[in-house]
């Protein structure tokens, strides 16, 4: 049996005002970790959260905290968000110049290190720290905003991460960040994708965040289908 899809609320698209119950309601309706996307306005042109944001959001989840440095440098802050209550981070192979000792500071802080790949770059950034990661996540928008459209053109390259984790250390997790909705997410998950973090597809939904989350789950069912 296949395993089950995580799904990873990215609170960027929750409402801010009310952040705290809806992290809540993601938790009541399923979802698996929380994906909290850090901005700092150099690496990416937004502007968004700091620790602070993680250590008030520490306090009202017990799901796995998932950080995702969109920062230049990030090894600058690796301690600050241990210390908030991360449980993962993901640094960008792009912003870090000595990944590999990011990877290890990461794991030393006792947290789950996670690579993102930029849609430009290729599958081979990864590969000669692929056994030090305990997540791929692969963006499938150019990071800085929720609500962008997919990018169908990453799709090969999910599939050949997918089959460069199976070949060095098969299990780990391979996520997909950026217009992920039931649709696309089907697409993904053909691919090898196997955790889903969405934002707009959850938070903004007129049906309300729970079925939202169990219409992305849905697409695991079509996806096996499509492949049967
Ligand atoms: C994009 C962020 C994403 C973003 C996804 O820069 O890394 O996590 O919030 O948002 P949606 O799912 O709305 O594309
Ligand atoms: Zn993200």
């Amino acid at each position: 049996m296949e395993r089950e899809i995580e799904i990873a609320p990215s609170i960027l698209a929750a409402d801010f005002a009310r952040l705290g119950e809806q992290v809540k309601e993601a938790e009541a309706a399923g979802a698996d970790r929380i994906h909290i996307d850090v901005m700092d306005g150099m690496f990416v042109p937004n502007i968004t959260m700091g620790p602070v944001v993680v250590k008030a959001l520490r306090k009202v989840t017990d799901l796995p905290l998932d950080v995702h440095l969109m920062i230049e440098r990030p090894e600058r802050y690796l301690e600050a968000f241990a210390e908030a209550g991360a449980d993962i981070i993901t640094v960008h192979v792009e912003a870090s110049v000595h990944l590999h000792r990011t990877l290890t500071e990461i794991h030393r802080l006792g947290l789950k290190a996670g690579v993102a790949l930029n849609p430009h770059t290729p599958p081979e950034m990864v590969r000669e720290v692929i056994e030090y990661v305990d997540v791929i996540l692969a963006m499938t928008v150019n990071p800085g905003f929720s609500g962008q459209s997919f990018i169908h053109s990453t799709l090969p390259k999910i599939g050949e991460l997918r089959r460069m984790l199976n070949a060095c250390c098969g299990g780990r997790d391979l996520a997909v960040d950026g217009g992920i909705d039931p649709a696309t997410a089907v697409l993904a998950i053909s691919r090898g994708a196997n955790v889903l973090v969405a934002g707009d597809a959850i938070f903004r939904r007129s049906v309300g965040i729970a079925r939202a989350i169990q219409e992305l789950r849905g697409a695991q069912r079509i996806a096996a289908r499509q492949t049967a």
